[in-house]
């Protein structure tokens, strides 16, 4: 809480204060419901009373077994589906308290001011879609077969209650807490958290129909699957994130041989990805090119060091020594499955559009597709970075040189996506690079991406 600013501490106390008010009022009416002598009715009776802790029970345990997304501020758990399956079984009151438990969650290490934000936007996002569910006509209870239907429109308006309300009360907490806009979440992490909302809606649905044949059971037989389905996701985005520090790991250990080119295979990587983006490429092959582009380079570290740090011109064999770089690159990764059709990427980067490249020459089309991206992103980045012996070119001089060399060098497609993809996507350019430290020695190490000064090469040793 401490840490929290001024502005987030407000909100959260705000957000705890209304839902302490919605929470009071649902346990006096259900208080109110159980009394001797209660005509009955729709909302928490006694014999609801078994229903509503049946189901604070499954929120509970779905809510301690939240999933990750790729998102790094989202986590979704299957206990969505619970809440909204008690908003038809139970009521808004009944809901809101089902809602708060998600204060008592096992998830440890979630600090206590989570917890009760997690609780407390839960107990008003479940009484407020109860309490729409009741104004449109939505019948508290069992639902039966014959009226099944017409539940089906107020549970429909519950929903589109519940999910935005719990987004917008979460992304403000989160743009309070850590500075991160509504607007910088990636827009396909925010859609895959609405589909996966609207998708449990349909499960509550179901766990409520079921329960008048299965009773508690209903929630195991719909939510079980879901959990499964949930974990396996959950297993596949811990493997990607594993991927991705690996393919980091091995990013920074290229980068420690050349002072000048740290950051340059992040970049890389974001360059390719809008030149891979802006001609259609699916996901699959979206997330392979960004390994391609962070791995392009992995090679240097089969060359000597010496030979890539050289200042001035490099003999013919310390040539062949840097233009080996491709192969050696393969070699490190060709281990790694994963990477797929980044090898081609990996081991062509340095081949022109003329056929005048290395290792192996080709050119036009016969260079694989991922190895022209990756030559055009890889040359844009070294121009407009700086380098021990030229500071670095402004991003339209950089865009002129490429169109200049589009047809001899680069292909002249990737050339235009880029430039067209530029138009809606800034480049941010790194920030000036301090000369290194005296010991690091660099003074005038070319950059043998830089298609603007080419490296000398003389005859002999
Ligand atoms: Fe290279």
């Amino acid at each position: 809480m401490r840490e929290l600013s001024w502005p987030a501490r407000v909100y959260l106390v705000a957000v705890i204060v209304v839902a302490a008010g919605v929470i009071a009022h649902s346990v006096a009416s259900i208080g109110q419901a159980m009394a001797p002598g209660h005509p009955g009715g729709e909302g928490v009776g006694a014999e609801e009373l078994g229903t509503l802790l049946v189901l604070a029970l499954l929120f509970l345990v779905c809510e301690s077994m939240p999933t990750l997304l790729n998102v790094e501020q989202f986590a979704v758990s299957v206990s969505f589906s619970a809440a909204l399956a008690a908003v038809v079984l139970i009521g808004p009151e009944g809901t809101a308290l089902v809602g708060f438990t998600a204060v008592f969650s096992v998830r440890p290490g979630l600090p206590l001011v989570k917890r009760l934000f997690n609780g407390a936007q839960f107990a008003i996002c479940g009484h407020a879609a109860g309490w729409v569910y009741v104004r449109l006509g939505g019948r508290i209870g069992v639902p039966e077969v014959h009226a099944f239907d017409d539940l089906i429109g107020p549970y429909v308006a519950a929903t589109a209650v519940f999910v935005p309300l719990n987004i917008v009360l979460t992304l403000t907490m989160i743009r309070l807490a850590t500075g991160v806009r509504a607007m910088e979440v990636p827009m396909r992490g925010l859609a895959q958290f609405l589909l996966s909302y609207l998708g449990y809606g349909t499960f509550g649905l179901l766990v409520a129909g079921l329960w008048a044949t299965v009773q508690s059971i209903s929630a195991v037989l719909v939510l079980l699957p879901l959990f499964v389905a949930r974990w396996a996701l959950g297993q596949y985005h811990a493997q990607q994130r594993s991927y991705d520090a690996t393919i980091a790991a091995l990013c920074q250990a290229v980068e420690t041989k050349d002072y000048y080119t740290r950051g340059h295979c992040t970049r890389v990587s974001a360059a390719s990805s809008m030149i891979a983006q802006e001609i259609g490429m699916g996901q699959e092959r979206l997330r392979a090119i960004r390994y391609a582009g962070m791995l392009h380079d992995v090679g240097k570290l089969g060359v000597p060091t010496k030979v890539l740090q050289k200042e001035g011109p490099l003999t013919e064999e310390e040539f062949a020594a840097i233009q080996l770089h491709p192969m050696r690159g393969l070699e490190i990764v060709r281990g790694i499955d994963f990477l797929d059709e980044a090898y081609a990427g990996i081991m062509h980067h340095h081949e022109r559009h003329d056929g005048r490249g290395y290792p192996m020459g080709l050119a036009g089309d016969e260079i694989p597709e991922f190895a022209r991206i990756i030559a055009v992103a890889d040359a844009f980045d070294s121009m407009t970075s700086d380098r021990s012996y030229r500071g670095a070119r402004p991003v339209e001089v950089a865009v002129e040189e490429l169109r200049k060399n589009a047809g001899t060098q680069f292909d002249p497609v990737m050339v235009s996506a880029f430039v067209k993809a530029l138009e809606h996507e800034p480049w941010q350019p790194p920030r000036r690079v301090e000369p290194p430290p005296p010991e690091a020695d660099e003074a005038a190490v070319k950059d043998h991406d830089d298609p603007t000064m080419p490296i000398e090469v003389v005859s002999g040793p």
